[in-house]
């Protein structure tokens, strides 16, 4: 395959049995999209996590269809070699089948989706199904799923205990049964990840769930150093934007109130 080939759901399949590892991150606007796709990476999310990083909420409970619609929109326009993933945000497709196949429907025809994601094992099965008869593609998310975050108690570690792990473990067979093309795994122990990802032979991405799955998500913002407050243990910052742009900013107010900026080289002129 050359760097340049379109990746679909097929690549990623074919990824998982080459034993390639499969790079996936978080894209919420056209700049941050172009340069991922430059960098190369196989796959970007629309995730529900815009609503923490980017529009300020306190969780993900509250974004609407509307907001991963507009985000999409931004990021479809950068026209991504990498496959692109919109996230169902809450409520656009636990309330029943029909819903939730419109709400993955107007992920494709107007955000310019090209597959979709959505949190939960066995009870979203029939939910999957109806929206695979659609004819588009699912990436399942199992374990620390974030939209059930009251029912969880909060954001915790998911199968640590046995029979959690072997509830987990049978969910992941059986969203490669319904007809998922993915999974993420997110907050779940490396083992666990680890046998999941050698049971199914759909890939598995990982985020906090340890270096054995087939490829990694990370939350852009939080790569880059662009998030501020907790920090859980699975993210790495690869930079500190805010610093840097905490620095840019203080210079430009410095400068600005000194008389420094603009200078004549920043300036028109008659002549
Ligand atoms: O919304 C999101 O960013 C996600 C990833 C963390 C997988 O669901």
């Amino acid at each position: 395959m050359s760097r340049r080939d379109k990746i679909t759901v097929q690549t990623l399949l074919e990824m998982k049995r080459r034993g390639e590892r499969i790079v996936m991150l978080t894209a919420y606007d056209y700049q941050t999209a172009l340069l991922e796709d430059r960098a190369g990476v196989d796959m970007m999310l629309v995730g529900d996590s815009v609503g923490m990083v980017v529009l300020g909420y306190e969780n993900t409970i509250p974004v609407t269809l509307e907001e991963i619609v507009h985000h999409l929109k931004a990021v479809a326009r950068a026209r991504p070699r990498a496959l692109l993933v919109g996230d169902l945000p809450f409520m656009s497709y636990q309330a029943g089948v029909e819903d939730a196949v419109r709400n993955a429907g107007r992920l494709l025809k107007e955000g310019g989706a090209e597959a979709v994601k959505l949190e939960g094992g066995r009870r979203m099965a029939a939910v999957i199904r109806a929206i695979l008869d659609a004819d588009i593609p699912v990436m399942g998310h199992l374990g620390l799923t974030p939209q059930s975050l009251h029912q969880m108690g909060g954001y915790r570690v998911q199968g640590k205990d046995p029979a959690g792990a072997e509830k987990l473990l049978q969910e992941a067979r059986l969203l490669q049964e319904t007809g998922c093309f993915s999974i993420v795994l997110e907050g779940i122990p490396w083992q666990l990840a680890e046998e999941i990802t050698s049971s199914v032979s759909i890939p598995t991405i990982g985020i906090g769930a340890g270096p054995h799955c087939d490829g990694q998500v990370l939350v852009v913002n939080d790569l880059l150093g662009m998030t501020e407050g907790f920090t859980p243990k699975f993210v790495k910052r690869y930079a500190e934007l805010n610093r840097e742009i905490g620095r840019a900013f203080d210079t430009f107010i410095s400068e600005v109130r000194e008389g420094k900026f603009p200078d004549s080289d920043h300036s028109y002129s008659r002549d």
